[in-house]
């Protein structure tokens, strides 16, 4: 099937890579815009030229790639050659490295080093860290450094064992107002943008009023600037049931299944290779 691009109205570059700014010249000008999730070159080349404009490589990668229940686990180490193989796979999408838990919650120092890591050997445009007021000394130390910062508050996956669970929507009645209170301090330490995770669609709303830089939803309802999601979400590859926010537009499970399948069953049965799929 051919991917028809994202009908362009607007000023996107095609021959350079998005920027920071082309994300927030976009929002200024009431433009919303895509994010996914993305680990590796091959879908990654797929997203920027259906038009996504900005990539996250997250620590989800954790779950959809490696196979652990949650994002814990995942190490710099770990991280950084699927950043790299994203930035590989791309020529104008904005890339976003996700800072893995541990790797900056010791301080702004551990964060400084960890995030230079995401930029010199990934290769990295951008960082994404979870967190309220905690973060935002090592939010200010990075982007006094030179390097794009994104936040992410709401359900924050990395406080899994303190939220009790990743399916809690977060900021209901008072903690609504704090949340709002962590994206203002996060949007002045210098943040370029702020993933609100599994929030009310109303709260979404209100801080996406009250920020100038771009919100970006996820389970955050319809008013946020930007939206982003699990691309194995999306494309119907995540096993069991999903939180309500998620929209499964295409069923690669079933697609993949039954191709993996016909292939599995040619070879037992002989009739792949045929003559067509062999050299002479
Ligand atoms: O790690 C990740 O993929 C994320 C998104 C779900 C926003 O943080």
């Amino acid at each position: 099937m051919t991917l028809s691009p994202v009908p362009t109205r607007s000023a996107w570059p095609t021959d350079r890579r998005i920027t920071i700014r082309d994300l927030q010249a976009a929002t200024d000008r009431g433009e919303k815009w895509a994010m996914l999730t993305s680990y590796d070159t091959q879908t990654a080349g797929v997203m920027e030229r259906a038009g996504v404009r900005a990539l996250l490589v997250g620590d989800t990668s954790g779950m959809t790639v490696l196979g652990h229940p949650d994002t814990i686990a995942v190490t710099m180490d770990q991280m950084i050659p699927m950043v790299q193989a994203v930035v590989r796979g791309t020529d104008t999408a904005l890339v976003v490295a996700d800072l893995p838990f541990g790797s900056y919650q010791n301080g702004p120092k551990q964060a400084l080093a960890n995030a230079t890591r995401h930029l010199k050997e990934g290769g990295a445009h951008a960082v994404k860290l979870e967190g309220g007021g905690r973060t935002r000394n090592q939010v200010r130390r990075l982007v006094d450094a030179g390097i794009p910062v994104m936040a992410h508050l709401g359900l924050t996956p990395q406080s899994v064992n303190v939220l009790g669970g990743m399916r809690r929507i977060q900021g209901r009645g008072e903690a609504g107002d704090q949340l709002l209170a962590d994206a203002l301090a996060l949007e002045a330490a210098g943040a370029f943008a702020l993933v609100l995770e599994s929030v009310p669609a109303d709260l979404g709303n209100r801080v996406t009023k009250e920020l100038h830089i771009p919100t970006v939803g996820i389970g955050a309802g319809r008013h946020c600037d930007a939206q982003i999601m699990v691309w194995q979400d999306l494309a119907g590859l995540t096993p069991g049931r999903l939180p309500k926010f998620v929209k499964r537009y295409a069923d690669l499970d079933q697609i993949l299944g039954d191709a993996f399948a016909e292939y599995a069953t040619e070879v037992a049965e002989g009739r792949y290779p045929d003559d067509d799929h062999s050299y002479s």
